[in-house]
């Protein structure tokens, strides 16, 4: 391995309008080899039309994107790429088997049927028309013929919406394998429990810009949330002065105290002697999701 290998994804400055709307505004993402990437962020964000400009399918106005240092056609050309779109993308009136032998035959190195059917636990609907599955099995009918040329760059989007619990369970064992085999994957999901489990990197983006991206932890710190809280007696307004407050609320005979820094804040409290009944709540990645998109939509 060398130092300069290109990165799997690599967008810079990408910008999409459609009409007036801008739907990717000045997007750099740079994804390096063996990442699994979570893009999140609330419906219009613009993360199925950024998926679709690193897939090629889109052209950027502006901006560039680039897989492993190729031009996204010449990447999907040479099977480096496997994709599952949001919807659509499966042919009518052929059987399952008969789709995934079409797909796996433009790869060079596609992986066994049995393989793959195992992988997308579709090995009983081998035989069942594209056009008669339920949208679950059509769902991972898609996966299916995401990896099914054995990829090393793999883009879902949105790849469990209509998966029961069960399916979702048995999905994410399948990606950690291929995430394992040092596969990159980059999926978008509403669901941030999928994220803060599967994800390596979190990309937050809102209004089709980057609003955060680190880790769920990384993230979480951002947003600023966790909440340092103890009861109060007398006068307690000097406790927003404290290292790290952002924000402070009475709630219930306690003060809640919204810090940056809960290290710094619990210190604070434990050296002015206002340590009573302390609690500490780390913030959950769905109100680090709240809170930065609503910044960003402010
Ligand atoms: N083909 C299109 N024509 C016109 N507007 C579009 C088109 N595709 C997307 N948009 C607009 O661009 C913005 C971003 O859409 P996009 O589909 O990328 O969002 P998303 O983050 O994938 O949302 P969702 O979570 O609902 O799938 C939205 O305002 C959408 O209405
Ligand atoms: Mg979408």
């Amino acid at each position: 391995m060398t130092t300069n290998t290109p990165d799997a994804v690599s967008l810079t400055s990408a910008t999409k309008h459609f009409g007036r709307v801008r739907a990717v505004d000045g997007l750099t993402l740079a994804i390096p080899r063996g990442q699994t990437v979570a893009l999140l962020g609330p419906n219009g964000a613009g993360k199925s039309t950024t998926i679709a400009l690193l897939l090629g399918l889109l052209a950027p106005d502006s901006g560039r994107a680039v897989l492993f240092g190729l031009d996204p056609e010449q990447a999907v050309r040479r099977g480096l790429v496997g994709a599952m779109p949001q919807e659509g993308g499966l042919v009518p009136r052929v059987t399952v088997r008969e789709l995934l032998a079409f797909v796996a035959g433009t790869y060079a190195a596609p992986l066994p049927l049995d393989r793959v059917l195992a992988l997308a636990r579709i090995e009983d609907l081998r035989d069942r028309r594209v056009d008669r599955l339920s949208g679950g099995q059509a769902q991972r009918v898609r996966f299916a013929t995401a990896v099914c040329g054995d990829p090393d760059l793999i883009v879902l989007d949105e790849p469990t919406a209509a998966l029961d619990v069960e399916a979702r369970r048995e999905f994410w064992h399948g990606m950690r394998g291929l995430a394992g085999q040092g596969k990159t994957i980059l999926f978008s999901t509403h669901y941030l429990e999928e994220a803060d489990e599967h994800a390596d990197r979190v990309v937050v983006l809102g209004h089709g810009r980057v609003v955060a991206d680190g880790t769920s932890a990384e993230i979480k710190r951002a947003a600023a949330l966790t909440t340092v809280s103890v009861t109060a007696d007398g006068e307690s307004a000097w406790l927003a002065a404290l290292p790290g407050v952002r924000h402070m609320e009475f709630k219930g005979g306690r003060v809640h105290l919204r810090s940056a820094d809960s290290d710094a804040t619990v210190m604070a409290l434990a050296r002015a002697g206002a340590v009573r009944e302390l609690e500490v709540v780390p913030a959950d990645l769905e109100d680090a999701f709240v809170a930065l998109t609503a910044k960003e939509n402010a």
